[in-house]
């Protein structure tokens, strides 16, 4: 055994000591939401007349089919100005009457707005039989009314598919071009909208399978216009009037350079009033610079500094912050030189069998620093920013269910509930957030964010790390730009399970049962009924994640402890949207420092409680494992 392991070893077992002397009962967490949390307004609405749908939409540059412009997914310049709509539907079939009406409210004045519906595709692809130019009711209100199905030849009935695209003409922008076109939405008439994949040459649309509905009704159409590294920005496909517009804000926000308010997208315009708040220590300068295109980060070459990386460090293995670098490390600086910096100093080389005989080998990141070296540390390599505001919205009791801290059942999982203090309320909480589960909303882990990995003041954290001052100064970012900016990443959508009908995928997902995966990375949770946004509530959701803290085995423990988790604890990882990584990341790192360079390696370094399904897993035959493997790429 190496010095290195031998010391990793003895710290795993001091903080496994400190967990079993954990006295907190995860029943007494208080619940985020409940009876007497304010909603917003629901998407639908039932009336004896109608069904009524309301819906958020943004400009477009090109439409849905285009692979060859790849000019669909993206943003446009001033996206966040004027350049959002609300479409209500108001389904008169649904309750036995012969029309459709369609209201569309936009932030500033339309030139001829065109609502387009019942696709065709006649030598275009992006054609439809109706066109209809949207009559101005009131200022920056145009409404249209639908009663035949031209696809068809008959007038419209319950079931039908009206794919719908509205094009918006802004009369007077204030700033960039004025035609746009927008999003092609799928409408159920009697049902609602739906995600989407094409059939055929035309790629007409047809409702994907509920089955890959991975994000509920938040979950994205497939893509069809050839725009990999956009699939994580995208709104989710329930998108409420109420939260177009705060999406838009917060996106802003977070692609926004607190050092000199630049956005990263050009030829966007700097946002002055959040420039200059930067640091003095910090890690990046935006939010986007480390969650590349809203996906994980990939780990730096050795020998040079990790900027995409958080380093929490601590004075002893329960957390204590460190006394000269707070609770994470800041290498960079807006002043003078930067706390210390840390670096990937190699790797060291585990090698072992399958029970075919096929050997592997992975490889375990050795980490060297400079200035100072904390003795209490883990590294955590930025993460993918998918379907968070639906794990938000699980009832606490739904994970607790899950929980079996001595386990009783005695499968050798146990699976415990992080339980972390709530810092604007002192309350105790469940903790979902981060890689041991740190944060108990995601409006406490972008706070933190903003503090620890950019030096950015709020209300919620007002001192930044390390700070000793008493008195906290006045937050540097407003509560309102801390709401938009988690409304933001709440709201994002989750893409839409593949290849449901490749063999090898479906064999795979029999074989992730097989294994033992889904005790821990659980298929199917329902969410609770009382988030605020009505995007998360109720959501049937594929998540693969129970939320939970697992020992995770010698391997992959680290010698720092988090709230209640040791330093061999990590929160189960959700593996939705697994497979899009290459696409959004351009390339491929998982676990919590991103060692695992494919699926497999990452399956590999499973252990401790997840040690048997690892076992499996090595004794699956290679056909079996490959058919493993693709399952999770469909996800
Ligand atoms: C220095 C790189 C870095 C920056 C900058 C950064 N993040 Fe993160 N982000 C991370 C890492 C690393 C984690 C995992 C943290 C942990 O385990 O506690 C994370 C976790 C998160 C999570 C929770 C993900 C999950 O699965 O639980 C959210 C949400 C998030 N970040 C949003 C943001 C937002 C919004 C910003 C900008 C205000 C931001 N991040 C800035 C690296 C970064
Ligand atoms: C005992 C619970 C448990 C079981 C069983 C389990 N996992 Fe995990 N899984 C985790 C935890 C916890 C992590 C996070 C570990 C880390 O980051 O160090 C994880 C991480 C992963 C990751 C990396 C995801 C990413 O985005 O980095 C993959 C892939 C994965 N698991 C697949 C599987 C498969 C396949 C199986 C079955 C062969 C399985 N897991 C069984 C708990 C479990």
């Amino acid at each position: 055994m190496t010095g290195n392991s031998y010391f990793f070893v003895v710290a795993w077992l001091v903080c496994n000591l400190a967990r079993s002397i954990d006295p907190q009962p995860a029943q007494d967490v208080l619940p985020l939401f409940n009876t007497t949390t304010k909603l917003k307004p629901a998407i639908t609405q039932m009336r004896d007349d109608a069904i009524i749908t309301r819906i958020g939409d943004r400009v477009r540059d090109r439409h849905a089919r285009e692979a060859e412009f790849k000019a669909y997914d993206h943003y446009l310049s001033f996206y966040w100005q004027e350049r959002t709509f609300s479409i209500e539907i108001v389904d008169r079939v649904a309750q036995g009457g012969n029309d459709i009406t369609i209201n569309i409210t936009s932030l500033t004045p339309l030139n001829t707005p065109n609502f387009r519906c019942f696709f065709r595709g006649i030598n275009t692809v992006a054609e439809y039989h109706h066109n209809a130019i949207a009559k101005e009711v009131a200022p920056n209100q145009y409404s249209t009314t639908i009663q035949h199905n031209p696809l068809k030849g008959r007038a419209l009935q319950r079931g039908d598919f009206m794919e719908f695209e509205f094009s918006s003409f802004l009369a007077k922008p204030q700033n960039g071009r004025t035609a746009y076109y927008g999003t092609a939405l799928l409408y159920v008439i009697g049902r609602g909208i739906v995600p989407w994949q094409g059939e055929g040459e035309k790629l007409h649309s047809v409702p994907l399978p509920e089955e890959a509905w991975l994000g509920g009704e938040t979950t994205l159409p497939y893509q069809y216009s050839n725009e990999p590294q956009e699939r994580f920005k995208q709104m989710a496909g329930n998108i409420s009037p109420q939260n177009v517009q705060t999406f838009m804000l917060g996106r802003r926000l977070h692609h926004t350079d607190f050092g000199n308010g630049s956005h990263s997208d050009q030829p966007n315009p700097p946002h002055p009033s959040h420039a200059e708040k930067l640091g003095p220590g910090f890690v990046q300068r935006s939010c986007i610079a480390c969650h590349v295109n809203n996906g994980r980060a990939l780990p730096p070459a050795v020998a040079t500094p990790m900027y995409q990386t958080v380093i929490k460090v601590g004075h002893d293995p329960f957390g204590a912050p460190h006394v000269q670098l707070g609770s994470a490390l800041q290498p960079q600086s807006t002043h003078g030189p930067a706390e210390a910096t840390a670096m990937i100093r190699g790797y060291q080389t585990v090698t072992g069998k399958f029970a075919d005989g096929t050997t592997y080998s992975l490889k375990s990141p050795r980490y060297s620093f400079q200035n100072i070296a904390p003795q209490y540390f883990s590294v955590r390599l930025t993460p993918p920013l998918v379907g968070l505001g639906l794990l938000e919205a699980i009832s606490e009791s739904e994970i607790l269910a899950h929980t079996d801290p001595t386990d009783i059942d005695g499968d050798g999982i146990s699976g415990r509930a992080q339980i972390v203090l709530d810092p604007e309320t002192g309350d105790l909480r469940l903790g979902r957030f981060g890689y041991k589960a740190g944060q108990a909303r995601l409006r406490h882990q972008i706070a933190g964010a903003l503090n620890n990995d950019m030096g950015v003041t709020t209300l919620v954290f007002p001192n930044l790390d390390g700070a000793t001052d008493l008195e906290a100064p006045q937050p540097e970012i407003k509560n309102a730009d801390l709401a938009n900016l988690t409304h933001y990443i709440s709201t994002l959508g989750v893409s839409a399970r593949r290849d449901l009908k490749d063999p090898q995928a479906v064999r795979g997902k029999s074989l992730f049962t097989k294994a033992g995966c889904v005790q821990c990375h659980l298929p199917k949770i329902v969410t609770g009924p009382y988030h605020p946004l009505a995007e998360l509530r109720n959501q049937i959701i594929h998540p693969y994640t129970d939320l939970l803290l697992h020992d995770m085995g010698e391997g992959l423990a680290d010698n720092l402890g988090e709230h209640t988790a040791s330093g061999a604890e990590w929160r189960t990882t959700p593996l939705w949207s697994l497979g899009l990584t290459p696409g959004v990341s351009g390339g491929e790192a998982y676990l919590h420092d991103g060692r695992a360079a494919s699926l497999e390696e990452a399956i590999l370094w499973h252990g401790g409680e997840a040690a048997a399904a690892q076992q499996a897993f090595r004794q699956f035959p290679q056909a079996d494992r490959l058919a493993l493997v693709r399952f999770l790429k469909s996800l």
